[in-house]
């Protein structure tokens, strides 16, 4: 009999999990989503619709369905313990126990972490808990800043001085969210996000992959959750150097093995997003889970079974030898409602056009009503375009992106030659 697998969350990056586990043969997928997701449904055989945070209900349905692993997409129920909670009950699961995602879901514990064990690519930061102390600490440094509140706010929560705000601006931001804020020395490079998988002890790394978190094109307007994303044939990025890279494995390596040492080791998806600087790369954040879009990515490239993976994931006995990725590149762009991320547009009619027959299409926060596509208030689906080279990806993912009828929007320059060609002069020009 094969594997039961619960895959606890709703979103484009859930629809990718449930997609690369369903092409194992012999698995069974369960399904906990709070809203239903009209291609997790499709895949799914029992579909609990439900807050993914109860952690009580996750229990309780996982057991009914006799579940016998979870992958966890998303980072809320992570904090709220559903791991503790599913392993406890003797449920396997990829994703790490309360303690461990502390690495996401507390930016002060993870900079702590890397101070107190001096690993490498820790900016200058201070960890606030009161307005006054927050101003001291800007008026002693001096520069500019990165203000992040502590806990999570889906990776909106961050204002930058000298792009978002100013010295006056800072300070209102600071005073709006009580002084409990990580201060940060702003890094200026170039992004790139970096996923593993993780057994406690082993490190596989997947490709490189560049979000975009601005809502307009050429990086302009708000932050948002990632509006798409691209990695290349070599599963590399060119404005990434081997050394960089190899400096910034290290660094999860590390974190890996602190987090072991320290009495709560991290098995899961361990994400690094990283400013690739002058000097080399810096953590901007860790996170507890796969990317949304970088999940769509990686895992449609991934050519050996997810099935394999995960249970080396919780049996601790991850090998690079049992994960392949395909040597093409990618690009994922997100439709999104207009007016998406600040007063996004939710319950219009939306329709698909005529798609390129290699596109992959995720659906993210959309409904299926009466057989009719309707948005929500937040992105909508995801086009993955594959191809030998970026720009045959590129055009596929964009053809079928625009090919959609409605009140939506999306960036037509992710993945472009003229934007990756504007990455890598930047990082030329800081080096
Ligand atoms: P986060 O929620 O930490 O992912 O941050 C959202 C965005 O803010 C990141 O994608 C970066 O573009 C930016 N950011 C975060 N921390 C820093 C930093 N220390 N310096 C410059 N930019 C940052
Ligand atoms: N793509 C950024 C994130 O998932 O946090």
């Amino acid at each position: 009999m094969g594997m039961k697998v619960l895959v606890v969350g709703g979103g484009g990056r859930e629809h990718a999990i449930a997609t690369a586990l369903s092409r194992t043969g012999d698995v069974t997928i369960n399904s906990v989503m709070a809203k239903r997701n009209p291609g997790i449904s499709r895949i799914a055989k029992e579909i609990l619709i439900h807050r993914e945070t109860d952690v009580p209900r996750v229990l309780d349905f996982a057991r009914k369905t006799g579940s016998d692993y979870a992958v966890i997409g998303p980072e809320a129920p992570l904090e709220t313990g559903i791991v503790d909670a599913l392993e406890g009950a003797g449920i396997a699961c990829t994703g790490p126990s309360r303690a461990a995602a502390r690495l996401e879901t507390d930016k002060g514990f993870c900079r702590e972490m890397m101070d107190r064990h001096g690993i490498a690519g820790c900016p200058r930061y201070r960890v606030c808990h009161s307005v006054e102390e927050a101003i001291s600490f800007m008026d002693e440094y001096g520069g500019d800043l990165a203000i992040k509140p502590i806990g999570l706010t889906g990776g909106k929560g961050v204002r930058i001085m000298g792009e978002q705000v100013d010295y006056d601006g800072a300070v209102d931001y600071i005073r709006k969210i009580d002084g409990h804020v990580v201060l940060e020395e702003r890094l200026v490079g170039e992004e790139f996000t970096l996923q593993a998988f993780a057994d406690g002890k082993n490190l596989v790394p997947m490709p490189l992959v560049q979000d975009h978190k601005r809502a307009f094109e050429g990086d302009t307007g708000p932050n948002t959750g990632g509006m798409g994303s691209y990695s290349m044939p070599d599963h590399m990025l060119p404005f990434v150097t081997t050394e960089d890279y190899e400096k910034a494995l290290t660094i999860m390596k590390s974190v890996l093995g602190v987090m072991k040492r320290d009495g709560h080791p991290y098995k899961g998806i361990l994400y690094g997003q990283f400013m690739n600087t002058a000097e080399g790369p810096k953590v901007i954040e860790f996170n507890a889970r796969f990317g949304d879009p970088e999940a769509m990515n990686v895992l449609t490239l991934l050519s050996s079974d997810f099935t394999d993976i995960v249970t080396g994931i919780s049996e601790g006995t991850l090998s690079s030898a049992r994960v392949r990725f395909s040597p093409a590149a990618t690009v994922c762009k997100y439709i999104v409602p207009k007016g998406y991320p600040d007063t996004p547009n939710a319950g219009d009619p939306i329709s698909l056009g005529e798609m390129p027959g290699s596109v992959i299409l995720y659906y993210a926060n959309v409904e299926e009503r009466q057989g009719q596509l309707v948005t929500l208030t937040s992105r909508t689906l995801a086009f993955v375009g594959i191809g030998r080279t970026l720009a045959e990806a590129e055009k596929t993912a964009e053809t079928a992106a625009s090919s959609v009828t409605g009140n939506v929007r999306h960036r037509r320059d992710i993945g472009t030659e003229k934007l990756l060609a504007q990455r890598c002069d930047h990082m030329k020009a800081l080096r």
